[in-house]
């Protein structure tokens, strides 16, 4: 039988309900930048979507509000159905678990390896030693950074610190993940691996959002994409 609001029992989600939803978000700047105006999307549980406009449109704004790293000026954010203006700081934390985001700056540790970047991030999930081996070892083959392993991340180079971002935002197999222009800095072969272990995730259950101007790896994929202009959704 299909879940429905009225027949899912409490504290599930219904598969009817959006898993990311927005409605009339805005977000301006002091003094007066709009970066987003009156967006309202709905994203499913499994969905891939992307967000696609030039430079200065919004996207990273909007990445930003749905991890709660920064709050609407206007409007509802809802994610897994929990209106995020109303989580307690506990909640929170426990909700930001669930999403994993590789940032348009990555944010990684320079000082780290590659290996200990990411299993930082599987050991706060309470990822056993074997369990986070096996789980970077299989990253890194996919993203092929196998070599790179026990190497700082400060001394790679762009290309493949942008990787490293990605491989630790899916380490622990996100219910969402969050994915900055994670192809800016990539040659196809790399852009293509990176697109590959998102599907792979994402058919795993995994939702997925990425905000990218990069049209090859949009253009012909079977997934939506939303379009902001200045700001604007058209
Ligand atoms: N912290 C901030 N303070 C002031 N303006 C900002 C800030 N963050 C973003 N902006 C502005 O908001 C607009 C949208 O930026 P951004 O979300 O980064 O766009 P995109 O990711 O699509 O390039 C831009 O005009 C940008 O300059
Ligand atoms: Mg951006």
């Amino acid at each position: 039988m299909k879940k429905t609001t009225e027949n899912t029992p409490p504290g599930e989600i219904p598969v009817d309900k959006p898993f990311v939803d927005l409605v009339k978000v805005s977000k301006i700047f002091k003094p007066s930048i709009t970066a987003l105006q009156d967006i309202s999307i709905s994203i499913a549980r499994g969905e891939l979507v992307f967000l696609t406009g030039m430079s200065g449109a919004g996207k990273t704004t909007l990445l930003k509000l749905i991890c709660c790293l920064d709050r609407p000026t206007k409007g509802v954010i809802e994610v897994e159905g929990k209106d995020l203006s109303r989580l307690k700081p506990k909640q929170l934390q426990l909700l930001r678990q669930n999403i994993g985001v590789a940032y348009q700056n990555f944010r990684i540790l320079p000082d780290l390896t590659v290996f200990q970047n990411i299993s930082m991030a599987m050991e706060v999930a309470y990822r056993s030693p074997t369990v986070i081996r096996r789980r970077i070892d299989d990253l890194l083959n996919m993203l092929l950074l196998t070599d790179k392993r026990d190497t700082e991340t400060g001394k790679l180079s762009r290309g493949e610190q942008q990787r490293v971002a990605i491989a630790r935002a899916a380490a622990n197999s996100p219910s969402l993940l969050l994915a900055d222009e994670p192809t800016g800095n990539l040659d196809t072969e790399t852009t293509w691996q990176v697109m590959n272990l998102f599907k792979q995730l994402n058919d795993a259950g995994t939702t997925i959002i990425i905000a990218s101007h990069d049209e090859t790896i949009y253009k012909n994929a079977p997934f939506r994409t939303l379009k902001l202009v200045q700001g604007k959704l058209v």
